[in-house]
């Protein structure tokens, strides 16, 4: 009996060993499927941060770009100031610093124009950098400096944008200067097209002047000298420019719209509106990445800075740096201030990246997705501009120059003109072609000494479109038509 009652018991406690095991099997299934169930839901919180990382608001690069003295800077700054990043303190600190320098009127650029040979010449040399919003976009504004001497830096400017603000001075005189042959005015028009910004808005400044004093005539003026050039320069002066008339320096027509008191025969938007109505053509986020390197430093790994033109960069991607085929992976991506999970096309970030040197890296090298690397050459195919030659020298081979392309400065040589196209109808002329004078579009093969990254025009236009500059002068355009990949 005794026994029965043990067999009994010990069945019992089989049993419940059995219950408890398969309890603990439960549990454990209960947990697994509760982990998997926690995976699931951190990744898709993981997703929804992304969501929320990602910013809602789209994203536009504005160049700021016209002649010397035309308030670039000044207008700049007081964006600034109207969109609450700038404080009255400040602002008056910078009167004070302005008036000890007797330069009453600078204050406003103060704030775009950092540093001390900036401030004490009155000159942009190096672009500002600068972000603001409005109720639909995240603004970049990058402050280009109007001097003839920094050019190149203008240059590297506008080939981060999408959409120019080319600021004209109203002042009696200064249009007249900038416009002439030789003014920045058209220069930067110029390049701006050639480097892809899309959209100008074309702010007739100083409007406040005495010279001026809000004068329509004066307005009108500029409107129609400027359009048949900007015409002339490729932009659709309907679909892709707009005039508006601003004071930079008080901040009228910026932020709201003229009084009409002030003025009374505009009716348009102010600047602030028609920054915020432009549209630009969309990028492809799912494209192979292409990042060209404009900047680098060292900061817990490399950091390279740049826009991305086509593509998207995750945080832990593997990339390759081109052409030196640097394998990398991505640490970190920043964007504007912030540390973000992923940028797309159009963004301007800093990626830190384990892989690769500092010193390894230029400025022009491209940050590159690894199954469609950017190509690398040192000689490819163009289709060219004649806009000025030196001296009106010609335009033969072995003409050299240097070439700019995205963050690319390179000298190069033209090695063979290999056709001259009718500029009437875009044909190629039958004659063998030897040289050719201003104004005249040529195809010809160009060689650099280092391999560059470049893209055909027709692939990526960000990527194949480049100036020729000698001795500071900007005297042709052009597109990448074919690359000589066997010259890599
Ligand atoms: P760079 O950087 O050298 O190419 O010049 P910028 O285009 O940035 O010009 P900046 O803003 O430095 O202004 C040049 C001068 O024009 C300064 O004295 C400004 O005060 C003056 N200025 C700019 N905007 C206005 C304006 O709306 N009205 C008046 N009256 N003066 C202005
Ligand atoms: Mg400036």
């Amino acid at each position: 009996m005794i026994d029965e009652i043990a067999q009994h018991e010990e069945l019992e406690k089989v049993d419940k060993m059995e219950e408890d095991s398969k309890e603990v099997v439960h549990n454990q299934a209960v947990e697994v499927e509760k982990k998997v169930k926690e995976k699931e839901n951190s990744a898709l919180d993981d997703e929804a941060a992304f969501e929320k990382e990602l910013p809602k608001k789209r994203h536009l690069n504005v160049v700021f770009i016209g002649h010397v003295d035309a308030g670039k800077s000044t207008t700049g700054g007081q964006i600034l100031f109207l969109s609450g990043q700038v404080d009255d303190r400040t602002i008056q600190k910078y009167e004070k610093e302005a008036k000890d320098k007797s330069r009453e009127s600078w204050y406003m650029a103060y704030i775009m124009d950092t540093n001390e040979e900036e401030r004490v010449k009155g000159k942009t040399v190096e672009v500002g950098r600068a972000h603001f919003e409005t109720e639909m976009t995240r603004f970049t504004i990058l402050d280009a400096p109007g001097h003839k001497s920094y050019v190149p830096n203008m240059i590297s400017g506008a080939s981060q944008a999408d959409v120019g603000v080319l600021v004209i001075s109203a002042r009696k005189g200064e249009f007249e200067t900038g416009y002439e042959r030789g003014g920045q005015t058209r220069e930067h028009v110029q390049l701006a097209k050639t480097l892809g910004v899309s959209k100008l808005l074309v702010v007739v400044n100083k409007m406040d002047d005495p010279t001026v004093n809000w004068s329509k005539e004066r307005y009108d003026e500029i409107e129609s000298k400027m359009t048949p050039f900007l015409k002339l320069s490729g932009y659709n002066v309907k679909k892709d420019v707009q005039f508006l008339p601003i004071s930079g320096l008080i901040g009228t027509n910026m932020k709201t719209r003229v009084d009409k008191s002030v003025c009374s025969w505009w009716g348009g938007p102010c600047l602030f509106e028609a920054l915020d109505a432009t549209e630009i053509p969309q990028r492809d986020p799912k494209g192979p990445f292409r990042m060209p390197i404009i900047d680098k430093f060292k900061d817990m790994g490399t950091v390279v800075m740049g826009k991305v033109e086509s593509g998207s960069v995750r945080e832990g991607d593997s990339m390759v740096v081109m052409p030196n085929k640097a394998h990398v992976k991505v640490l970190a991506v920043f964007c504007d201030e912030d540390k973000v999970k992923r940028a797309g096309p159009g963004e301007n970030v800093r990626v830190r990246l384990s892989g690769v040197e500092e010193e390894d890296i230029l400025s022009g090298f491209v940050l590159s997705s690894i199954s469609r690397p950017i190509p690398s050459v040192s000689e490819f195919e163009a289709q060219l501009q004649i806009l000025e030659l030196l001296d009106n020298a010609i335009f033969t081979a072995g003409y050299k120059a240097v070439l700019h392309i995205h963050a690319v400065v390179e000298e190069c040589e033209i090695v063979e003109l290999l056709q001259q196209i009718d500029p009437k109808t875009k044909k190629p002329m039958k004659r063998k072609v030897l040289f050719v004078k201003n104004g005249a579009f040529v195809v010809c093969r160009v060689q650099v000494n280092n391999l560059i990254c470049i893209e055909k025009f027709s692939d990526f236009p960000q990527l194949g479109r480049f100036t020729l500059r000698t001795e500071g002068k900007t005297v042709a355009v052009g597109k990448v038509t074919g690359l000589n990949l066997s010259s890599a």
